[in-house]
C-alpha cells in the first residue's frame, strides 16, 4: 500500500493545499484514497468537507492502547465518494504529547493501519509544521515524503531541515522530494536563484510546479477544493498533474 506524506518544518508553504488536492485528484481518477490528517489544525479535514467535530479523530487510533480501531475513525469525505479521511482535531495536540511517551511511536501508523479492514490504493498524510511525535511517525512510515518549497526568499531553508529530520528517522528506503509551489514565472531573477540553489540540493525536485493562483488561495480561504469552485482556474491542471506524477513515483495502481 503506497503512502505519500506532505511535510516541512516551515509553516504556510502549501502542505495541506497540495495534500487535499492530490487526495481529491486521485479519488477523481478512480483510486480509493485514505487521508490521515495528522495536523491538529485539521485544515485538510475541513477542506474535504468535515466540519470541526467532537467525533473520533486519527490520533484515537494511534498509540500503545488506542481508544479506537482505524475502522471506527475513518469517514467518507462528503465531497468525494472514493476519498476516506481519518480526521484531525484540535485535541490532538494533547494526544501528540502522550504518543511521545510511547517507545514504539515510530511504528504508530503501520500498527494503526492494521486495524483497518480494507486496503486503500494509496495513503496520504498531512503533517503539522513541526517535528513532534506525529511528524516523526509519518517520516518513519511514508514511502514518499513531499516537501513543498515556495518560490521566494528563504524558500530552501525549510528543505534542509526536513531532509536532516527525514534522514535521521527513516531507517531504509523511501524518498524525499521537493515540490515547487506558489510559482510565479514573472519573478525571473528569484526563479533563477532558486533553480541554482536546488541544483546543489540532494533532494530531487518534482517536474510539476504549482503556480501561485488566486483561485487556489480563495478556495483555501473558504475551505473548498479548487476543482469544485473554479475547475478551469490557473493551477488546476498543475494540481492534477502533480497527483499523477506522485502516483507514478509512489507506485499507486
Ligand atoms: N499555489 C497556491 N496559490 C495560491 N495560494 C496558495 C497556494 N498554495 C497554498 N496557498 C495558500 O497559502 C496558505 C497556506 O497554505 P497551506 O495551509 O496549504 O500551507 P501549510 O504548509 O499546510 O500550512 P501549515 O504549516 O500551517 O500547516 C493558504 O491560505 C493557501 O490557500
Ligand atoms: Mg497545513
Amino acid at each position: 500500500m503506497p503512502s505519500i506524506a506532505f511535510s516541512t518544518i516551515k509553516g504556510g508553504v502549501g502542505k495541506t493545499t497540495l495534500c487535499a488536492h492530490v487526495a481529491a485528484a486521485l479519488a477523481d481518477a478512480g483510486h480509493r484514497v485514505l487521508l490521515l490528517d495528522l495536523d491538529p489544525q485539521a485544515h485538510a479535514s475541513l477542506v474535504l468537507g468535515l466540519e470541526s467535530r467532537e467525533g473520533p479523530c486519527v490520533a484515537d487510533a494511534l498509540g500503545a492502547r488506542p481508544a479506537r480501531r482505524m475502522d471506527d475513525v475513518v469517514v467518507v469525505s462528503p465531497k468525494r465518494p472514493g476519498l476516506f479521511i481519518a480526521p484531525g482535531a484540535p485535541r490532538m495536540a494533547t494526544q501528540e504529547r502522550e504518543l511521545f511517551q510511547w517507545g514504539h511511536r515510530l511504528q504508530a501508523i503501520p500498527r494503526a493501519l492494521k486495524t483497518l479492514s480494507w486496503t486503500p490504493d494509496v495513503v496520504l498524510m498531512d503533517t503539522p509544521p513541526s517535528i513532534g511525535a506525529f511528524t516523526e511517525a509519518v517520516l518513519s512510515y511514508a514511502d514518499l515524503v513531499v516537501a513543498p518549497v515556495p518560490t521566494g526568499a528563504f524558500a530552501l531553508q525549510g528543505l534542509g531541515e526536513i531532509e536532516s529530520a527525514w534522514r535521521g528517522i527513516r531507517e531504509q528506503g523511501g524518498e524525499l522530494v521537493a515540490a515547487i509551489n506558489l510559482w510565479d514565472r514573472r519573478t525571473t531573477a528569484t526563479n533563477d536563484a532558486m533553480d541554482e540553489a536546488l541544483k546543489d540540493s540532494t533532494v530531487p525536485v518534482l517536474r510539476t510546479r504549482i503556480p501561485r493562483s488566486e483561485s487556489i488561495n480563495q478556495a483555501g480561504l473558504g475551505y473548498e477544493v479548487v476543482f469544485d469552485t473554479s475547475p478551469a482556474a490557473p493551477g488546476v491542471q498543475e494540481l492534477r498533474a502533480l497527483a499523477q506524477e506522485l502516483a507514478r513515483r509512489a507506485g499507486v495502481r
